[in-house]
């Protein structure tokens, strides 16, 4: 039995389904227990990581656990883990938490989970990504609206990774121990611009789609609207202090799933449909 968290989420919703694929029994948690959208067989319950009370029932005849980072019970949920015999357990990460910056709130959450993950007694792998392809998602809005489409931090050159990659990895990482112990170091086959990725959604789309560079002050009062600002100085300390190189491709995902990553294009023509 294995247990994902974050089960309905970008990444949690394709590991659950790689893991039913494989013929393994799955137990997915996130706060609503959805159980829509799962794979027959799949056991959908429901759990707080801020709570760990609420997922220590779960944790019952597990082997290995996917954690998501930085939710306030995760020191309790790997030492219930332990103390129920998980033997492993697979962080998503991200690239940010190899640069020691804890000053940065990103980072700082991202290393303080790998930490949790390397003191917890299991054997564990930690999943540094760069950013997602499903960021995406949150222009499918505007998408919607028209052709115009307004992006934050237009010169940063990133090599995105696609969910499902990062999923294959989880489950190599969670059915043997050959990458247990070790940070892997996801990345996506192209680093691109965002405007080459609104380019790209619109030859999928088939739409004539036009990118707008926000400036810094227009990206900061729009972020300061979705987050907390030490999460929006986060994001300006990665994009415009240059504080993370994400344009970096790395051959990682090919190394442990065996198939080449997947293309941004590749991404958009699965997601169609959000658009
Ligand atoms: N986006 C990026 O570029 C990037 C890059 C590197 C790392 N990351 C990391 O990836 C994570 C996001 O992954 P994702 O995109 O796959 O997730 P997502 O699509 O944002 O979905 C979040 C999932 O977690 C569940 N969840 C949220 N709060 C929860 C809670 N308190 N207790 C239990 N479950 C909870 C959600 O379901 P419910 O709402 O029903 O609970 C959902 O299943 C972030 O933690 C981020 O640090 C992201």
């Amino acid at each position: 039995m294995f247990l994902v968290t974050g089960a309905t989420g970008n990444v949690g919703a394709e590991l659950v389904r790689a893991l039913a694929e494989s013929g393994e029994r799955v137990r997915a948690v996130s706060r609503s227990g959805q159980a829509e959208g799962s794979p027959a067989g799949v056991e959908a319950v429901a759990g707080d990581l801020n709570r760990p009370e609420t997922v220590r029932d779960a944790l019952d005849g597990v082997r290995g656990l996917f954690l998501m980072p930085g939710y306030g019970g995760q020191r309790q949920i790997l030492a219930d883990a332990r103390a129920a015999g998980v033997e492993r357990v697979v962080l998503l990460s991200g690239r940010s938490a190899g640069t020691d910056d804890r000053d940065n709130a990103v980072a700082g959450y991202l290393i303080d989970a790998e930490d949790a993950v390397r003191a917890s007694g299991l054997r564990w792998t930690s999943l540094r990504c760069t950013s997602f392809m499903s960021n995406a998602l949150q222009l499918a809005d505007q998408i919607r609206e028209g052709d115009t489409v307004r992006v934050p931090f237009p010169d940063a050159r990133t090599a995105d990774v696609d969910p499902y990659d990062i999923a294959r990895a989880a489950l190599a990482a969670l059915l043997s121990d050959d990458h247990a112990d070790r940070v892997l170091e996801l990345t996506g086959p192209q680093a691109l611009l965002p405007a080459d990725r609104v380019r790209i959604l619109g030859e999928v789309l088939g739409r004539d789609l036009r990118t707008v560079g926000l400036s810094h002050d227009e990206a900061r009062t729009e972020l300061e609207a979705q987050m907390p600002k030490p999460y929006v100085d986060a994001f300006f300390g990665f994009f415009v202090d240059g504080t993370l190189d994400e344009s970096v491709v790395l051959p990682t995902v090919e190394q442990v799933t065996g198939r080449p990553p997947r293309t941004f294009a590749q991404w958009a023509r699965a997601h169609t449909d959000a658009f």
